[in-house]
């Protein structure tokens, strides 16, 4: 595309004219915003950028691995694995209410990132994958795709309470011109077409107490679900798709035996901006054919449902 690659090179001069010779930090969670962010900034300052990639225990199956690897071995840049799932999971132990279980993640998040960030020395400034929606967005509304810090945990105060300054490479762009400077920067499309992934992760997912092995469970069922649509060519048309494992377990039969398992909803929408949706119009068979998998395939669930409910009414997070 003629205009990005333009805008590209643009941006390029602009952020080593602003960098200098400055270190830059970068919080990277695999999501749209952030990935091009880091990519821009690696092109334009190369080793002076160090991203941190905050790993809660609350990421789907292989994520951190998928993340970690292709930023750091085949795109070259200084990423920091932050494993903290024991904190993350330790501090949510019990807990079952969503906005005391998103609050926890938010504060843990910010604080490991800033311990992470403590330690590159010299850092002057933190980028942030903020967009032009963003900007232009002076009503902070709760939850929202991108998974920036600010629009994360809306904590727009913490490059002062850090004291550094600010790159925000992508603030001029709309989400579809991210997508394509993406591509231009030479990022797979597999990354630059992934589903928004909330910043709470599969917190929000497990609705009431997180265990580890729900968490394990959730995991594999995902991976069967999101595995579906993609063999059946779905995986563009729909705007997010994800499973649930639900508080409740229920009796089943498996061969001679009785099983008492967990239910799970099964969830996909289309949508434009997050903001209204509907539920995606899966054939029967789809359907079935999915449940069939994942009961059989994960240990642990003996009993799947297919969630029906817009937005409005409904979100589309079960929490
Ligand atoms: P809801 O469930 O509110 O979701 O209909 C709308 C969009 O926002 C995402 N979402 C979040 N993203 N932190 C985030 O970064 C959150 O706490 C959060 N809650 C919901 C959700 O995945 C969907 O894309």
């Amino acid at each position: 595309d003629w205009t990005m690659g333009a805008y590209r090179e643009e941006m390029i001069s602009k952020l080593k004219e602003q960098v200098g010779d400055k270190k830059v930090i970068c919080a990277l969670s695999g999501g749209v915003d952030s990935s091009v962010a880091a990519a821009l900034l690696h092109e334009a300052i190369g080793d002076q950028l160090t991203c941190v990639f905050v790993d809660h225990g609350l990421l789907r199956k292989d994520e951190a691995k998928e993340v970690v690897g292709m930023f750091r071995d085949n795109m070259n840049l200084h990423v920091i694995h932050a494993d903290e799932s024991d904190l993350f999971l330790g501090e949510l132990e019990g807990q079952s209410d969503p906005e005391t279980k998103r609050k926890i993640i938010g504060k843990l998040f910010i604080d490991v990132f800033q311990k992470y960030a403590d330690e590159i020395d010299g850092a002057e400034y933190l980028a942030q994958g903020t967009l032009y929606p963003d900007v232009i967005e002076s009503v902070s509304f709760s939850g929202g795709p991108s998974v920036t810090i600010k629009s994360h945990h809306n904590v727009g105060g913490l490059p002062e309470k850090m004291g550094l300054k600010l790159v925000e490479p992508l603030r001029e762009l709309f989400k579809d011109e991210v997508r394509a400077l993406g591509h231009e920067l030479g990022l797979p499309a597999s990354f630059i077409g992934r589903h928004p992934f909330p910043g709470p992760g599969l917190a929000i997912r497990c609705p009431g107490e997180i265990t580890r092995a729900k968490l394990e469970i959730l995991r594999e069922a995902d991976a069967i679900y999101i595995d579906q649509i993609r063999k059946h060519g779905l995986y563009d048309e729909i705007w997010q798709a994800f499973v649930a494992i639900l508080p409740v377990r229920t009796v089943g039969v498996m061969g001679d035996g009785r099983t008492y398992d967990y239910a799970c909803a099964l969830r996909a929408v289309t949508s434009v901006d997050g903001m209204t949706a509907d539920y995606y119009p899966f054939t029967h068979e789809f359907l079935g054919e999915t449940a069939t998998r994942i009961i059989n395939e994960v240990k642990g669930i003996n009993r799947c449902t297919y969630d029906i409910t817009s937005k409005p009414p409904g979100t589309i997070e079960w929490e």
